[in-house]
């Protein structure tokens, strides 16, 4: 298989090059291909004509999105554009990582795949944009949908992820504030990794949702890594409204695998035995 991956030293792209290593990926950096821009893509595709190409780049810093929508859209919506409209033409796979964010949160039970959308910031907006767009163009794509990621690599765009910031602010010895009325599924990237792998195997094509079983607040994720490490910290619930009062979150947007799970691909586990295993793998443990 001639694989693809953008964004190979992000997060996820990280992982994603370390389990498809046997298949010897090309792995992309920002250095090597610009999304957003036209030339750049085609250059790519042209080289390489590749049979799966994995898309795990994105403007996805939220707050950021909401400052700057037009860069949001360039890299978000015109990004994807540009890999659909070459993976027609050299009839490539797209494998294209979205969000729990393209959902506004009312549901208050995991979202399946056959839930309607309607995001509530520019960031969502932006993302059902690119889903919206591979959906139109192309027959073989999987938009997968995944939820707070965790990886070994840190978020490029966020500099960090949510377990090492609450762990700095202990070393730190700061007062840990967490939100404690918003609700998400924890995914640890080397499963999400582990997972995308086994998708690609398959023409099962759509709309995956893929994130570890479960959910919880942001405060008892907090919570959690002090009681996995037997810390005892004390968090402070804050209320979301308080906490990022100029932005808009989903309140509930946990993922449920739904289809994975009825085509019997679902691996993902527990996300508080993923957290248990990064924190081990990280050496805290
Ligand atoms: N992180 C989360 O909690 C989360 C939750 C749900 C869904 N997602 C989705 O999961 C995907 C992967 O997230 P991640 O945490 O792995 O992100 P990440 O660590 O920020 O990695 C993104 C990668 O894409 C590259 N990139 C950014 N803009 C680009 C552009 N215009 N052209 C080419 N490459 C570009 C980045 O390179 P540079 O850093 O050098 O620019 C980086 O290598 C994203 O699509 C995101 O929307 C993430």
């Amino acid at each position: 298989m001639r694989i693809i991956i953008v964004g190979a030293n992000g997060q996820l792209g990280s992982d994603l090059s370390l389990i498809l290593s046997k298949y010897n990926p090309i792995c992309l950096t920002h250095k090597h291909i610009e999304v957003s821009d036209v030339q750049s893509v085609k250059k790519i595709f042209k080289k390489y004509q590749p049979q799966i190409l994995i898309n795990t780049s994105a403007f996805h810093n939220v707050a950021l999105c909401e400052k700057l929508p037009e860069e949001a859209f360039r890299i978000n919506f015109i990004g994807v554009k540009n890999l659909a409209e070459n993976a027609l033409l050299y009839n490539t796979t797209l494998v294209h990582i979205s969000t729990n964010y393209v959902f506004d949160g009312n549901k208050k039970r995991p979202y399946i795949e056959e839930d309607i959308p309607s995001p509530i910031n520019t960031y969502g907006i932006s993302k059902l944009a690119g889903e919206y767009v591979i959906r139109y163009m192309l027959k073989k794509y999987f938009i997968v949908r995944t939820s707070a990621l965790f990886g070994t690599h840190l978020c490029r765009a966020k500099g960090t992820n949510f377990v090492e910031t609450i762990l700095k602010l202990h070393k730190e010895n700061k007062k840990i504030k967490v939100v404690n009325d918003e609700f998400t599924s924890p995914t640890y990237s080397l499963d999400l990794a582990k997972q995308i792998s086994v998708i690609i195997k398959t023409s099962y094509y759509g709309i995956f949702h893929a994130s570890n079983h479960g959910f919880c607040s942001w405060y008892n994720f907090a919570q959690t890594i002090f009681e996995i490490l037997g810390i005892k910290k004390k968090v402070i619930p804050v209320k979301a409204e308080n906490f990022h009062p100029e932005l808009k979150r989903p309140a509930f947007s946990a993922l449920e695998n739904r289809r994975l799970k009825e085509l019997g691909l679902d691996q993902m586990r527990f996300w508080k035995d993923a957290l248990r295993e990064y924190l081990k793998n990280k050496g805290y443990l």
